[in-house]
């Protein structure tokens, strides 16, 4: 099986031929280094003052057998009360930028614009001012997945009229803070927040609908990041001059075989054009060949018609363009073959639709979290595929960090994190492709999702058990500040 593994044109055919000195591991000026974390995930207070319920307040109650441990984000790191240590940390690692996102209940508990909360507002204040006291400057994503209830009840992500609910959640953020945060995430990988939860039912909210929900939702998706984008565009850049994107969660895919490049490629576009190509291509709309392959599979099944739903011409000129930056959160790889497979995690049951079948090389180091496996070079290939897509442009890395067990003494993070950043300056000095940052995942243990927290990506600890959620910093953390502080990597010098 191993002896079949094929390198594809794209990985990587310069760094085979290049010996790298220490001087392309300098980083380049300017570039910015930062740290990452979710409301849902660190912030706990699920139900304090005014704040309403979300979809994974609910889920976790509704569906506890769903988190590896049973557990909650219900007090997860409580930086709601600990917010003061979170700047503290940011302060000591040296980070140029912090990424953090706003709990859409907390800001607004209705869901909709006609009401503001005083605490929440008081709150993501009170961060953003204490980074910015620090120096630090606040990336602020607005939504990593927390929707509010009330608006799932009225369909969520798959009803068309949350295009403008969260064009106006949008608008009251930047108008509220805006003058301080010059960059903004709108949306956090579409593909996690869509496609696991419809065709699995296994993250929130948890309905199992792979024909018709998973699709409605990735359309709506693109098109309230467009109208947030356009919104930013027109009533808040000329005063404020941000910068916006959506994050995109790419697994990169390379063929088992010469053969299988074709499959991999449609594969590509499946998982990474889906929710690329409609904002950053020249001509906009959904890859050809997906749509294509949609239209032939959803004929099939008996529909009339595709359930990739279509943008109307006016949709596809909304949506094209709508970004500042490509925003990317990179962490595993996949080889892929012509063949439909077994279920593989959470991803596996999205391979249908292109009919692939996806493995994993036995030489990648597996993690705590089922999903993930290192490959570094997967880093550069992807960043590599996706300026070949959709032409020069400037990159950040918006999220990439490593999956393990408790323990202060993190090595593995530390080489997880050098050779991802090796292959992102071989990107950057190699291949010349525009990388302005590279933000870890995550500043703390916190709140992993269905892996609850059981899977550690902090380069600060936490304690869940003590009640002050105490924080110490791992060896990683210590590493990670004197690359900042260098601005170089530390392998060979
Ligand atoms: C992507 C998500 O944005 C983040 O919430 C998650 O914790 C990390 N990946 C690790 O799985």
């Amino acid at each position: 099986m191993h002896g079949r593994y094929y390198r594809s044109s794209h990985t990587c055919k310069s760094l085979l031929a290049v010996t790298v000195t220490c001087e392309d591991l300098d980083f380049p000026p300017g570039f910015q280094f930062g740290a990452a974390s979710a409301a849902y995930q660190v912030e706990g207070a699920w139900n304090v003052s005014d704040k309403s319920e979300n979809i994974w307040d609910r889920l976790v109650r509704d569906k506890p057998e769903l988190i590896a441990d049973r557990s909650t984000g219900d007090v997860a790191c409580d930086s709601y009360h600990l917010w003061r240590r979170d700047v503290e940390m940011t302060a000591d690692l040296g980070l140029h930028f912090y990424r953090i996102s706003i709990a859409w209940t907390r800001l607004l508990p209705n869901g909709f614009a006609n009401k503001i909360s005083e605490d929440g507002l008081n709150y993501y204040n009170n961060v953003i001012d204490g980074l910015l006291e620090k120096g630090i400057q606040p990336m602020v994503t607005l939504y990593h997945w927390d929707l509010p209830q009330s608006l799932q009840d009225l369909g969520g992500w798959t009803n068309p009229l949350i295009v403008n609910w969260f064009g106006n959640y949008a608008r009251i953020a930047f108008s509220l803070f805006g003058d301080r945060v010059k960059t903004w995430i709108t949306i956090n990988e579409p593909l996690i927040m869509c496609d696991v939860p419809y065709n699995t039912g296994s993250m929130a909210p948890a309905i199992v609908n792979p024909d018709v929900g998973a699709h409605l939702c990735a359309k709506n998706v693109l098109m309230a990041h467009a109208k947030a984008w356009r919104i930013y565009d027109k009533e808040f850049r000329p005063k404020y001059h941000g910068e916006l994107s959506l994050a995109n969660h790419l697994i990169w895919y390379e063929p088992f075989t010469p053969e299988d490049e074709e499959i991999t490629e449609t594969a590509r576009e499946y998982m990474a054009g889906r929710y690329s190509h409609p904002i950053y291509s020249k001509e906009g709309g959904w890859p050809p060949v997906i749509e294509k392959i949609m239209a032939e599979n959803s004929k099939a099944k008996g529909y009339s018609e595709s359930n990739l739903p279509a943008f109307t011409k006016e949709e596809i000129d909304l949506v094209r363009g709508t970004f500042d930056f490509y925003a990317v959160n990179h962490y595993t790889s996949r080889h892929t073959q012509g063949e439909e497979g077994e279920e593989f995690g959470a991803f596996r049951s999205d391979v249908p639709d292109v009919g692939a079948k996806y493995e994993i090389n036995p030489d990648w180091k597996p993690t705590t979290s089922s999903w993930f496996f290192v490959y570094p070079e997967g880093l550069r290939n992807q960043i590599v595929w996706l300026r070949e897509q959709y032409g020069d442009m400037k990159f950040i890395v918006t999220e990439n960090g490593y999956a393990r067990l408790k323990g202060l003494d993190d090595t593995d993070r530390i080489e997880y994190y050098t050779e991802y950043l090796k292959q992102l300056l071989l990107a950057m000095k190699v291949d010349h492709v525009n990388v302005s940052g590279y933000t870890h995942w995550s500043l703390m243990d916190n709140f992993e999702w269905l892996d609850g927290y059981t899977s550690k990506f902090g380069l600060y600890e936490v304690n869940f058990t003590d009640p002050m959620r105490e924080r110490t910093p791992r060896a990683s953390a210590n590493y990670y500040s004197k690359i900042i502080k260098q601005r170089k990597l530390d392998i060979c010098c």
